[in-house]
């Protein structure tokens, strides 16, 4: 790593960035038209967002609980502030009548049948996503992957692209199979993204020094959910993320194949808009899914 690893004071984790005139960190010198998009994904009130991601199609087919997007994803949609999902899902199953804010994912190639994921490709136009009136568009990353330089590279053009147009671009730390998953590397990867010129960061959780991975990334970042934990686990997992910096969540397993996706939802957004404890969102669940 090219840093002295002392995780500590230097990071001011209890210091917020500022961001005068726009509520967003890191995104008040950008144009109208980037900020409006922020603000439909993340809520100017709280400042936070509760994506719902259901993407994992795009190189799994049909996840567990994603077999049916009509039938389980879309009546979670008054639920979320915004829907990360593919073009091919947008314009299939998502009713164009939603106001929901769509966050389209922009990169594929490599199915799950492979070992190397990082082999990634641009896939989609950003025309597209005009035309789709995408409020974002995301694209994951390698950092570290055999495919590095290819996946930032991407990302890149992604972003000039979306300066041309005013759509936001998110990108995501893969952490493909093998690579370690602790703060050190987060911290890496989540400020290569945000210095290349992502808006915001899609990263996962560390029990240990998340708040210097949010802290030390200039833009906001949403925390994805990864394999499915229990709820109350999951609950804590965005608690902690939300507390210890995140501006929300890009969730999808721990919602859609909860045993109750309605009340997961509920839950998550009370810990990630209400500051609700883990134990109050997980009352909060238990009561929603008891009542059906
Ligand atoms: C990200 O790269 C995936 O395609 C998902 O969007 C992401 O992993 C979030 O979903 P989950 O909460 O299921 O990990």
């Amino acid at each position: 790593m090219p840093e002295v690893d002392k995780a500590g004071e230097r990071y001011a984790a209890d210091q917020p960035q500022e961001t005068p005139g726009f509520f967003l960190k890191g995104s008040h010198q950008l144009d109208w038209g980037i900020k409006n998009r922020l603000a439909r994904v993340f809520s100017p009130s709280t400042g936070r967002t509760v994506m719902l991601a259901v993407d994992h199609g795009y190189f799994q087919g049909p996840t567990t609980g994603l077999e049916r997007i009509d039938l389980s994803i879309v009546p979670l949609l008054p639920s979320c502030d915004a829907l990360f999902c593919t073009r091919g899902i947008l314009r299939s199953v998502i009713p164009a009548e939603t106001t929901k804010p769509m966050v389209l994912r922009a990169s594929g190639g490599p199915s799950i049948l492979r070992e190397e994921l990082s082999d990634e490709e641009i896939a989609m136009d950003i025309d597209d996503a005009v035309r789709l009136n995408a409020a974002g568009i995301g694209i994951q990353v390698f950092i570290g992957g055999e495919f590095e330089t290819r996946s930032v590279q991407n990302m890149t053009r992604l972003v000039d692209a979306g300066l041309r147009t005013g759509i936001p671009v998110m990108g995501i730390t893969a952490v493909g199979k093998t690579m370690v998953r602790d703060a050190k590397y987060f911290r890496l990867a989540c400020r290569i993204i945000a210095e290349l010129g992502a808006q915001y960061v899609k990263t996962y959780y560390v029990d240990d020094g998340f708040e210097t991975v949010a802290a030390s990334c200039p833009v906001p970042i949403v925390m994805a959910g990864g394999k499915k934990l229990t709820e109350l686990d999951a609950l804590t997992m965005a608690y902690n993320a939300v507390q210890q910096g995140a501006a929300g969540v890009d969730m999808g397993r721990n919602i859609f194949q909860s045993e109750a996706p309605k009340a997961m939802i509920a839950a998550i957004n009370a810990v990630v808009h209400k500051n609700a404890r883990p134990k109050e969102a997980y009352e909060l669940f238990s009561s929603l899914k008891a009542k059906g």
